[in-house]
């Protein structure tokens, strides 16, 4: 498999920070512009501290995570990095109810949280669409579509780029820091396709696993389960060697590409929510993760669990 540059990024960063496992989608396609799937979260399986990244691609990153105690500690995530040369990423959109701003960390770039507060067992979308412009830049959009079919869209990002279109798709679920290790986080995602600039769609039906971990002990697992793959770390034991390649069955049958929901355009359907401002914060921490801010996160070792439990204290970092 090709190391793409998300790659090497987040295996240095997770070989640090986090516990995690990646499946790596096959794809025959050239020229991928659009990548969806499906995420449903097994319920009780998703303490503080995870990101179930469901839309990777080399240059980016688009999932659901749940940050902090609380009925707002929940968010979508749609980020793109810089160019590998440098060249900043540049923000095209940003959705009302989007909170967009700049990001440091694994690297640096762009990123929107949308504080949609998901609920465990429920099956939500999430779409990426890259439209190339033909001079070395593309944009790059993230949808996330809800339970009543209606998505929204979080932002569009300019990012120079070497492939004008979608390459190296892949999803994760991640502990991002030391917080709550010993709880199993695990999620479905199904339903993987991908559509090309010709308009060809294939079903993505066959991924490699591969897993980081900060001690032996971690543990993980993967699998096919109907038309899901499963991912899950800190399970009860491992159920699968890292570098397996699994296969799911077929739906057969083609995703929403073109957005159309349940209504027949993109809409949010969180007018419940309040308006948003957009803001821009710098964290220009270098090869640090900002620690989130909306925790009070203090900082501590984090090799006795119970310590960390009774007192709640620890190292609480977010993906960025
Ligand atoms: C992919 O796009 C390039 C232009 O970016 C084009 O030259 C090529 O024919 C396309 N390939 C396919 C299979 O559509
Ligand atoms: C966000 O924008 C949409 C589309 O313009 C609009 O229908 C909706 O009311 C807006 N929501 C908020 C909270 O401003
Ligand atoms: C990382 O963060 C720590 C603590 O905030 C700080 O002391 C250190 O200088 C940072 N390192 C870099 C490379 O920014
Ligand atoms: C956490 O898991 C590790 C590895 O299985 C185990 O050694 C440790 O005792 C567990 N800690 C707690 C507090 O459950
Ligand atoms: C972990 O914390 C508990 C409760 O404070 C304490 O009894 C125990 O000795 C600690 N274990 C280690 C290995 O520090």
């Amino acid at each position: 498999m090709k190391l793409t540059a998300a790659l090497a990024l987040s295996i240095l960063a997770e070989t640090v920070y986090g516990v995690a496992d990646h499946l790596w989608y096959h794809t025959d396609l050239s020229n991928v512009t659009d990548w969806y799937n499906e995420v449903n979260v097994v319920p009780g399986a998703e303490p503080i501290s995870t990101y179930f990244m469901t839309n990777g691609f080399t240059g980016g990153y688009f999932g659901i995570q749940h940050n902090t105690e609380g009925k707002t500690g929940k968010t979508v995530l749609f980020s793109v990095w810089d160019a590998d040369d440098g060249t900043k990423t540049t923000q095209q959109y940003c959705g009302n109810l989007s909170r967009c701003s700049t990001f440091g960390g694994e690297g640096t770039g762009l990123h929107a949280n949308y504080d949609f507060q998901w609920t465990a067992g429920v099956t939500y979308a999430a779409l990426v669409h890259a439209k190339p412009l033909n001079n070395g830049y593309t944009e790059i959009s993230g949808y996330f579509q809800h339970e009543n079919k209606n998505w929204y869209h979080l932002a569009t990002y300019r990012r120079k780029t070497e492939s004008p279109y979608l390459t190296g798709l892949y999803s994760f679920v991640e502990n991002p820091s030391s917080y709550l290790i010993n709880e199993t986080r695990r999620a479905n995602y199904g339903n993987q396709w991908a559509r090309s600039s010709a308009n060809k769609a294939q079903e993505l039906t066959v991924a490699d696993l591969t897993h980081t971990s900060l001690v032996d002990s971690d543990r993980y697992g993967s699998g096919a389960k109907g038309t899901s793959f499963y991912l899950f770390i800190n399970g009860p034991k491992n159920d699968i060697p890292s570098k397996t390649t699994i296969t799911r069955k077929a739906t057969g049958v083609k995703p929403d590409f073109d957005m159309k929901g349940s209504k027949g355009s993109i809409k949010s359907t969180q007018k419940s929510q309040s308006k948003r401002k957009t803001t821009t914060s710098k964290h220009k921490s270098g090869n640090n993760r900002s620690v989130h801010k909306k925790s009070k996160t203090t900082t501590t070792k984090h090799k006795n669990q119970s310590t960390r439990k009774s007192t709640r204290k620890s190292t609480r970092k977010t993906k960025e």
